[in-house]
């Protein structure tokens, strides 16, 4: 009597060992590993070439070979759900004055002609390795990762944060180098005057204040946004009873948004006649813009039409973007969109704005979400 071994379900391997390198500890996996997660995966013995045809079908698609019989996930996937293919010369939507482009921004702002944007306002990855699609297939199936998932009470699922605390003095390295290249390529495309404003948070915010000063900025200080957030205030990781009285780190109830501006040509005054750049909108004839902004988290009617873990709130977002063009003329630029939510903002205070998008799903989540953000209705506003 011969035993049948049972089908594989299509893509059934495939999805196994895509999970096992998902959940590798460094990342990489060696075929051994593999094999042996996938049989437990599956609750079966799967022989080894199956395994092997599977890896040799899709690599380098979806795998890549580290190092011999070591493989990991790519980092990018090459193709979209959509099937949209990135492009940094042809935007993926428009919608109003706001157009959006799935694409690298780095590589975005080396193709964009030099002083050409007026202002930028951005929210950017921070761990570096949050947003790559390793640590997003992890978050996007429950798993956490980098990402803490707070837990939820009140029968209310909080959103993930990215775990900053546990980042590597080489992951610092990164942070800098990076905010430092992509500082010049800001600095370049920007106008003279031109402002550019990031969100940042208490504990990195030196690195990058720093590594924009290396690129040539001018530091114009800080937005503070006032809001009740999720990070510090915890007791000692297990000794909660013992420690009852103390906090980790102080429970963080603002937000840095660290301000610069690209050096002047000239006074104020000719900059703004030759550039409109180099001041910030005032909110009234009586009121200049300040640099403490109370806000709430972002509201549950955003969340719903904008799922993306770092949304920002456009209450907060209107304000900010409204500031940044002193003249009310120009273009915003938001060089890591998420769901869109900056160019919702400048679309809802009349703004001709870009953002940019390198994850194919935040890309798409941006084009359908642009419209419906930019026409929520604030109580008391008076931003236009
Ligand atoms: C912190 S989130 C911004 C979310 C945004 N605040 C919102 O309200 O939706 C940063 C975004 O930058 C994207 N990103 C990371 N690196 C990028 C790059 N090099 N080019 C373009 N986008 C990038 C990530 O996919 C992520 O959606």
């Amino acid at each position: 009597m011969t035993l049948e071994m049972p089908k594989a379900r299509p893509g059934e391997i495939r999805d196994a060992v895509m999970r096992a390198l998902v959940d590798a500890e460094e990342n990489t996996l060696s075929l051994r590993e593999i094999i042996s997660s996938v049989d437990d995966a599956l609750g079966r013995r799967v022989s080894e070439s199956s395994i092997r045809s599977c890896l040799n079908l899709h690599t380098p698609e979806v795998f890549e070979r580290v190092e011999r019989g070591r493989y990991q996930l790519v980092l990018t996937p090459p193709i979209d759900p959509a099937g949209s293919q990135p492009s940094t010369e042809k935007p993926l939507a428009t919608v109003g004055k706001a157009r959006l482009f799935y694409a690298d921004s780095l590589e975005w702002l080396d193709q964009r002609a030099e002083s050409s944007i007026h202002g930028i306002i951005t929210d950017p990855p921070y761990g570096l390795v949050e947003y790559t699609s390793r640590e997003q297939t992890k978050l996007r199936s429950g798993k956490g990762g980098v990402w803490r998932i707070p837990p939820s009470f009140d029968g209310h699922q909080r959103s993930p944060l990215p775990r900053f605390t546990t980042l590597t003095t080489a992951e610092i390295d990164n942070l800098e180098r990076f905010f430092r290249s992509f500082g010049e390529k800001a600095l370049r495309v920007l106008t003279p005057g031109g402002h550019i404003m990031l969100a940042c948070n208490p504990l990195l915010s030196h690195y990058v204040s720093r590594a924009l000063d290396l690129a040539g900025f001018e530091r114009r200080g800080e937005v503070i946004r006032l809001v009740q957030t999720m990070r510090g205030g915890d007791r000692p990781k297990n000794a909660h009873e013992e420690f009852a009285d103390v906090s980790v780190m102080p429970r963080s109830m603002w937000e840095p948004w660290l301000l610069f501006r690209k050096p002047l040509e000239g006074t104020v005054a000719q900059n703004l006649r030759t550039w409109k750049t180099g001041g910030l909108r005032r909110i009234s004839e009586d009121q200049p813009f300040g640099d403490v902004i109370r806000s709430g988290p972002t509201r549950s009617t955003e969340r719903k039409i904008a799922p993306h873990p770092s949304l920002k709130p456009q209450a907060f977002l209107r304000q900010v973007v409204r500031a940044i063009l002193p003249l009310g003329e120009g273009i915003v630029l938001d060089p890591f969109a998420g769901s869109g939510s900056t160019l919702a903002a400048a679309q809802a205070v009349g703004y001709e704005s870009i953002g940019v998008e390198r994850d194919a799903e935040y890309a798409a989540l941006a084009a359908d979400s642009i419209k419906p953000l930019s026409e929520i209705q604030l109580s008391g506003e008076s931003s236009k």
